[in-house]
């Protein structure tokens, strides 16, 4: 699998959104991250379909939808049209996992569940495994960008890399947290592929977004 960069919307400048936009436009192999919070499931509150409409016009990157909310049901319908590449909800959230899997299926191209530091992956059934597109592992509590990374998921990549590769199950490994170029290869070595990166990113004091995307791959 190729290694994918998904730098996190949370951590640009949001008065020079469509600048910042282009500047990623320049750089190639990149999904772009939208964490949607509903200051509900997590105490914090971003965004939603009328701004990330918006950002569609401007990006030609795959949108990657990361949903911290308590009914990502509703926000399935919601956000049917902004031409979502990956719609992921959060495990936690619901009970009816395999009903809205199904539902997003029906509508995105790829379909995630995103699992919290405190939940094991062997708390996820086997069903589950072949179908989704992405799993995707949080290495730091959600809610906010520039929090510290936590290394335990490290074991729950290897877990899940080896379940992945015992089935020939196709899933995406995706983390997120904290993320930065001393820790992306210890991830990248341990299975994962697809790595979301806000602060280290767009902290580059001169916008040379390309030179730190460049250290994480
Ligand atoms: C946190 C979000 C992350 C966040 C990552 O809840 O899911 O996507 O933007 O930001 P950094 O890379 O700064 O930890
Ligand atoms: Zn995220």
């Amino acid at each position: 699998m190729s290694i994918i960069i998904s730098p996190s919307l949370l951590s640009v400048d949001f008065l020079e959104l469509k600048k910042e936009l282009e500047r990623l436009n320049e750089i190639d192999e990149l999904w772009l991250h939208l964490d949607v919070m509903d200051a509900h499931f997590v105490p914090n509150l971003t965004f939603g379909e009328p701004v990330l409409n918006k950002v569609k016009t401007v990006s030609k990157h795959k949108l990657d939808a990361h949903f911290m909310v308590t009914d990502p049901g509703f926000f399935a319908e919601n956000f049917k049209n902004v031409g979502l590449h990956n719609f992921t909800f959060h495990w936690e959230a619901i009970t009816d996992h395999e009903k809205l899997i199904h539902k997003l299926k029906a509508i995105y191209p790829s379909v995630g569940i995103s699992l919290n530091p405190s939940t094991s992956i062997s708390s996820i059934p086997n069903s589950i495994w072949n179908q989704v597109d992405l799993v995707l592992l949080m290495s730091v509590n959600p809610g906010f960008g520039g929090q510290k990374f936590m290394p335990e998921v490290i074991d729950k990549i290897l877990e899940l890399d080896q379940i992945r590769h015992t089935n020939n199950y196709q899933f995406q490994i995706q983390v997120d947290g904290g993320i930065n170029d001393q820790n992306a290869g210890y991830l990248i070595q341990a299975g994962a592929n697809n790595l979301v990166a806000g602060s280290y990113i767009f902290s580059e004091p001169n916008k040379d977004y390309a030179s730190r995307i460049n250290k994480i791959r």
